[in-house]
């Protein structure tokens, strides 16, 4: 496969679909259509996996069972894989998704305690070991995360958001685990900054990873 996948994980209002906006502004003038932005749940031009986005965010179903929601999370991810990302990486563009594996380890198997080992084995039969070349984490303290969030947009919490702070600290520090155990494709940006500062080190860390060259950006 010729193109490159990299991931952006964190806690919730850490930043990552904010930076992204900038940071794929940034990258359409370097490469143009050779870009694809995805998200999970759910993906870019993928039905199945966006109405198992909607079921498994909606606000409707508290009733739905732990496992039920790994068993989906990991359903979406492994029709995105193989709908949108490989096809994508295959035409040798640069894939970014939204989140992707780690925030099933980080949300269901620590936040919902449902198990990092039973929530990784799950996730490797729909992953089937197809993991991102880097993963961009932005690293915020939950309760920052939850407080932008509660404070700049209260009309869009959803199911998940409404968990207790214990949740959110759980998915954090198994976020620094996964970081610790991945030290080569985990890249770590300060998520506490300014947002323009954490736009400009997401930045330049992606400008070396892929080495581009300033002649390349024409903004
Ligand atoms: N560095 C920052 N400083 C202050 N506010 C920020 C910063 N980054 C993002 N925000 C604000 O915090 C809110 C959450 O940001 P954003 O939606 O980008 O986070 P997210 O990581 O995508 O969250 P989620 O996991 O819930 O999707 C937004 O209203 C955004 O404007
Ligand atoms: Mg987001």
């Amino acid at each position: 496969m010729a193109g490159k996948f990299i991931t952006f994980e964190g806690p919730d209002g850490a930043g990552k679909t904010s930076v992204l906006k900038a940071i794929v502004a940034k990258l359409t003038t370097v490469y143009g259509k050779d870009l694809l932005l995805t998200r999970e749940p759910g993906g870019t031009d993928n039905p199945i996996a966006e109405q198992i986005r909607d079921l498994v965010l909606s606000p409707a179903h508290p009733e739905m069972d732990a496992r039920t929601e790994v068993l989906l999370f990991a359903a979406s991810r492994r029709q995105h894989i193989v709908q949108t990302i490989k096809p994508a990486l295959a035409a040798g563009k640069l894939v970014i998704s939204d989140r992707y594996v780690d925030s099933s380890i980080a949300y269901q198997g620590a936040g919902r305690q449902i198990g990092v080992p039973a929530v990784t084995a799950v996730n490797q039969f729909a992953i089937d070991g197809f993991l991102p070349d880097k993963t961009i984490y932005l690293d915020v303290r939950p309760e920052i995360g939850l407080e932008r969030i509660q404070t700049t947009r209260p009309d869009e919490v959803n199911r998940l958001d409404m968990d207790a702070l214990a949740f959110h600290q759980r998915v954090s520090a198994q976020y620094h685990e996964l970081a610790a155990q991945n030290p080569a494709r985990y890249i770590i940006i300060n998520a506490e900054q300014a947002l323009e500062d954490v736009i400009e080190d997401t930045w330049q860390a992606l400008v070396s990873y892929l080495n581009i060259t300033p002649r390349e950006v024409e903004l």
